[in-house]
């Protein structure tokens, strides 16, 4: 099947949590300047594009994800001379920058939210869902519908001195935007094209398939949702009309790549917004192989990790999508924990197999691999011991809902540790000195992992076995196999409890890509369709040779293996 090349597709792409990642000025932040001491680094780990998390002038109710102002940039980062010197920067590099773009809701910061709140025949009024309250049986003023936010509780908050309320799907701090004014979509389109303009290369919509809501608002009736609300703002009805005026107004003027953040999107949904001809999206983010080892939607409750669900949430989109859309290949980003300390790894044991084995059966798919910030040396979860260490205000959120569960804090706080948000927004580590090097000064807004002494950017480049060089190796390998971008991929022994594996194959060239996902050995039997003598081995993270290919391999504990077809 001809296959439309493009850039994006070509891409890796490095995601920076910029509070988190340098501090040049010792205020505890990572800030701009900071980043762009570092880009030789990501340049040279074989990234071909950078996604910041937001950078713009926020309270940091949600470090970001709440914003005051779409077009300035937060001062704690620097100034906008700051960002286009970034800007230039990266380009220089051949780094292409994507940014964030929160769309779904504002900061109650933004002037926007304020004008609608100080006056209420403001215009900005209809900027934001707002709605009279309604009486129950007794007479009690309560929210206009029961949604509940996807930081637990009502969805509501009521407006002060009124019997009113404004929706928010996420933090009280986020009020969400009413897309159904067409100042609103204009708006949006207008922020896009200032970054654009500003040379920007392309967009991450956060949550964008809640975008559209199901009017007129009414109550989620179904006792099986815990999440209440959701059929009524996930894929809403006009969803696909949106991000078709986005494009037209704004994306397709300029060579862009989008992804989409999607909140548990509907198969058939999905597909329209990534497929070429729908004008949409390029690409969206599906994490169903992230819920594997947790109760989808809430992260934070976790469940024995489950290898068919993670390869049916990696693999399946590889075989639904090809050759109609795009896709994305992800094991962490700022929301998820670290993954070399989930799945069921023992991670004092197999740390290095592991993260090497993760970035094989993971970034050899079929899509844009993306990289999380720390990813590469194989961060790990920090021991949290304490309430007070969270910054996250989502992991307070549900630790208030445990107890309002009557759940004991420490059981709320030892079922939920290994999930929090905040290990993957711990500072970066780039060597043994004070606070990891992130910064020189006393103090870090988040705590810094104690296992920085050992484990570090520094540490990891001088050691014989370096997952930083290991990464390297894998995507200048990607980049030089057409196949490895390109090619179709077949999976085999879907049900295998242990083994993992897939092919790819394009014009001619066949790779096979194995890997135990377990911590015990595994047999694995070579598929009928490859030739033993045939094949030879590209790329292994545990030293195999050739002549140990063999019909039934028994693999070490995470072993992966690129096996090249040679006929
Ligand atoms: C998804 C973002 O990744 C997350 O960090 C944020 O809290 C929510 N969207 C709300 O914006």
């Amino acid at each position: 099947m001809a296959v439309k090349t493009n850039w994006y597709k070509e891409a890796v792409v490095y995601q920076i949590y910029p509070l988190s990642f340098m501090d040049s000025n010792n205020d505890g932040m990572g800030d701009i300047p900071g980043i762009i001491s570092k880009l030789d680094y990501i340049r040279d780990l074989g990234a071909t594009a950078i996604w910041f998390s937001p950078l713009y002038k926020s309270p940091w109710n949600d470090y970001g994800y709440d914003i005051a102002d779409y077009r300035e940039i937060h001062p704690a980062f620097g100034t906008m001379e700051d960002f286009d010197r970034l800007v230039e920067e990266c380009h220089k590099r051949g780094l292409r920058v994507i940014m964030d773009a929160v769309f779904n809701h504002t900061s109650t910061e933004h002037e926007w939210f304020k004008a609608a709140l100080a006056d209420k025949d403001s215009p900005y009024r209809d900027y934001y869902i707002i709605r009279e309250g309604k009486r129950n049986k007794e007479g009690e003023l309560i929210p206009p519908t029961n949604w509940t936010s996807s930081f637990t509780g009502p969805a509501w908050e009521r407006i002060e001195g009124t019997d009113e309320y404004y929706l928010h799907l996420f933090a009280p701090e986020q009020p969400d935007l009413n897309w159904e004014n067409p100042k609103v979509r204009e708006e949006m389109a207008d922020i896009l094209r200032f970054w654009l303009d500003k040379g920007v290369d392309g967009f991450r919509f956060d949550v964008f398939n809640m975008i559209s809501k199901v009017y007129p608002l009414r109550d989620d009736k179904n006792p099986l949702h815990f999440q209440k609300g959701t059929p009524f703002y996930v894929d809403g009805p006009r969803m696909h009309e949106f991000l078709n005026e986005l494009n037209r107004n704004a994306l397709s003027l300029y060579d862009t790549y989008t992804v989409g953040e999607s909140y548990i999107p509907d198969e058939e949904h999905a597909h329209r917004y990534i497929k070429e001809e729908s004008g949409e999206l390029d690409s969206i983010f599906d994490f169903e192989h992230l819920a594997s080892d947790n109760i989808f939607g809430l992260k934070m409750i976790p469940k024995p990790f489950s290898l068919k669900q993670f390869k049916r949430g990696l693999i399946d989109p590889q075989l639904r999508y090809h050759g109609t859309g795009w896709n994305t290949l992800v094991l962490e980003n700022h929301d998820q924990a670290r993954s070399v300390s989930r799945f069921g790894i023992n991670t004092k044991k197999y740390r290095y197999q592991a993260a090497t084995f993760l970035a094989m059966i993971t970034f050899l798919g079929w899509g844009t691999p993306f990289i999380y910030q720390g990813e590469e040396i194989g961060m790990t979860n920090t021991k949290f011991m304490s309430r007070d260490q969270l910054k996250d205000p989502v992991s307070h959120f549900v630790l208030g809902m445990a107890k309002d569960l009557h759940m004991p804090d420490r059981l709320a706080f030892k079922m939920m540790k290994g999930a929090f948000r905040d290990h993957a927004r711990t500072p970066m580590q780039w060597d043994s000195s004070v606070n990891a090097g992130f910064n020189t000064g006393a103090q870090t807004w988040q705590c810094v992992n104690p296992d920085y002494r050992t484990i570090n950017v520094e540490a990891d480049l001088a050691s014989g076995r370096s997952i930083y060089r290991f990464y390297q190796k894998l995507l200048a390998l990607r980049k030089s196999e057409p196949a490895l971008i390109y090619g179709n991929t077949i999976e085999y022994y879907p049900d295998d409890r242990q083994v993992i594996s897939y092919s790819r194959s394009y014009e001619g060239k066949r790779f096979l890509i194995v890997g135990n996902f377990s911590g015990t050995r595994a047999d694995f039997i070579m598929p009928g369709d490859f030739e033993l003598d045939e094949l030879h081995i590209r790329m292994t993270n545990q030293g195999r040779t050739d002549t140990e290919i063999e019909e039934i391999m028994q693999l070490k504990p995470y072993e992966a293996l690129l096996l090249e077809e040679t006929v």
